[in-house]
């Protein structure tokens, strides 16, 4: 895609004036672009990731209140470095360069950017020079991470240090008159201490946008929105179980009732239990749930795979075949509610751009499946109110509409279920091992109150064999693995230093009341390097 198309994108999907106290972030490619965003709209304000090569014109027209250019991995002075329309500097506008964007600023305006003898990654303790606007009532040093090796030597006319670092003397800028900031670390990750004061002060005193982004109100927007969009007509919406798809359906079933079906596809990999709860959650809240016994025909298509990428894809192939079955018993449809998140909207990696040839990097680790991985040529239009939240803002709308808590909290779950977590060939014993395992996991995690503390936890269940011995016998078992990480996001993830005692609970009780087990090993790999899942 060229710098002309990723703009065209972005207009094709944001209408005038979207961005009305709001602030637009400009992606340079950094991996902390959508942390930004989360982090400006924790302040209340509503902000969006937009390509760096959008141009002042369109910019002008979606309003936005203030802009902050992110970091990215390129150096200004690269054959192919991303650049900023000269126009927008002419806005008017605050802005507020991190780290690449803090260069760009300094080399657009006439200072000076050079590659440092001293590169600086990590934690950095920062001076401030002076408070001003930028660090008002903050901490005379600020422990601030740092990832760069280029730095400002010579400032543009009009700007004064505001911070510096032992070995990055120009460590933070600002020109009050104009509105621009630049600071060299990253404060929109949480290793910088009050990083989220540094973003209000821009957002709110600087900008002085009204922080009005709340999800009461987004509840009635959205009710709203869905109303105009549909009239009387139906919509379908294919149920996963996962708090996306759950908190639509609330939204949905408040919007229009019982135009709504809800469909959920029984695959045969969900946990333990967790097909009946649900569709007993939501009889509950009088939302009607079609069930779809589909476990077999899954099952059968897996006999004999074991490639972690054929398991995936058959599982979304005969998603999409039931699926188009069962919406045609049911319907006819006009519409198709679908949980799409902002993050799978925005173009943040169609920004990576390669310094050498200029191309776009996009790397594909995993093809993903879940229930909004429907194809394109469905005959359907789609309805998707999430397409500008981030997953913890689905989460607070979910309180909003008093989605129960077991959802809420419910750590994600992944489409193909338990099938990518039960290594090689997937079977019907293989399945029922890992449920009862994982049963045990989720039931001692939350004894020891740590549910909430960790991202996901889970079993994997091996093919492998290995000796043990139970009593006087022999045992030739196979194994579970248990996977527990801390994260953000799920982009990045670190195992969960969990406590000895929990790890030896779980490990005994699943070698006693699950057949078939005799080992249990807990796996200490952070992503990158490993995935999350095993498959
Ligand atoms: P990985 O294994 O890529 O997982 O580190 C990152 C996050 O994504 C979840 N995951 C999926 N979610 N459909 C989903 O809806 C999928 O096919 C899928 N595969 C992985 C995983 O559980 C973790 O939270």
């Amino acid at each position: 895609m060229t710098s002309t198309q990723a703009s065209n994108k972005a207009q094709e999907r944001l209408p005038d004036n979207c961005l009305t106290n709001s602030i637009a972030i400009l992606d340079f490619g950094s991996q902390y672009s959508q942390l930004i965003a989360r982090r400006v709209r924790e302040t209340k304000t509503y902000s969006e990731v937009l390509p760096f090569s959008i141009s002042c014109e369109d910019l002008k027209r979606l309003n936005p209140r203030g802009i902050i250019l992110s970091g990215g991995p390129n150096s200004c002075y690269d054959q192919y470095a991303p650049k900023l329309d000269p126009e927008i500097w002419k806005m008017g506008l605050p802005i507020l360069g991190v780290c690449y964007g803090m260069q760009l600023m300094a080399h657009d305006l006439g200072g000076t950017v050079e590659s440092g003898d001293l590169r600086e990654y990590g934690r950095a303790l920062l001076t401030v020079v002076r408070h001003g606007k930028l660090f008002d009532g903050m901490d005379p040093t600020i422990e601030s991470w740092m990832s760069h090796g280029d730095s400002v030597t010579e400032l543009p006319k009009g700007f004064e240090i505001i911070g510096s670092t032992m070995s990055t003397p120009v460590a933070a800028i600002s020109d009050e008159e104009r509105g621009y900031y630049g600071v060299q670390f990253h404060p929109e990750v949480v290793h910088t201490r009050g990083g989220q004061r540094v973003l209000e002060n821009f957002v709110v005193n600087i900008c002085g946008c009204p922080q009005t982004w709340t999800m009461d109100r987004f509840v009635d927007e959205a009710i709203g929105k869905v109303r105009a969009q549909v009239g009387d007509k139906r919509i379908l919406l294919a149920l996963s179980g996962g708090v996306d798809s759950s908190t639509l359906a609330f939204l949905l079933h408040k919007a229009i009732g019982d135009k709504l079906t809800c469909m959920f596809i029984d695959q045969g990999f969900m946990r333990k239990n967790e097909p009946e709860w649900l569709v007993k959650k939501f009889a509950e809240f009088k939302i009607p749930v079609h069930f779809v016994k589909a476990r077999s025909r899954f099952i059968e298509k897996l006999a004999g795979v074991t490639d972690p990428e054929d398991k995936r894809k058959i599982i979304g192939k005969e998603f999409i075949e039931v699926f188009d079955e069962e919406s045609q018993r049911l319907g006819p449809f006009d519409y198709l509610a679908q949980g799409t998140l902002y993050p799978d909207v925005i173009e943040s990696s169609g920004t990576r751009i390669d310094p050498k040839t200029g191309e776009r990097i996009a790397v594909k680790i995993k093809s993903h499946h879940n229930v909004g991985g429907l194809p394109k040529n469905l005959q359907f239009k789609l309805v998707e109110p999430f397409a500008k939240l981030f997953k913890d803002e689905v989460r607070l709308l979910a309180r909003e509409l008093d989605v129960p808590d077991g959802i809420v909290v419910r750590h994600p779950f992944p489409g193909p279920g338990l099938a990518i977590r039960v290594v090689g060939e997937v079977t019907k014993d293989r399945l029922k091992t890992l449920r009862e395992a994982d049963w045990i996991i989720r039931e001692e995690v939350k004894a020891h109150g740590l549910y909430r503390q960790v991202w996901q936890m889970f079993g994997i269940l091996l093919p492998t064999k290995s000796v043990g011995v139970m009593g006087d016998q022999r045992t030739y078992m196979n194994q579970i693995v248990i996977r527990a990480v801390t994260s953000e996001d799920g982009m990045t993830a670190d195992w969960a230093r969990l406590p000895y005692d929990l790890l030896e609970t779980i490990s005994r009780r699943i070698v006693n009341e699950v057949p078939g087990i005799n080992r249990v090993m807990y796996d200490i790999t952070s992503k990158p390097p490993a995935t999350i899942e095993w498959e």
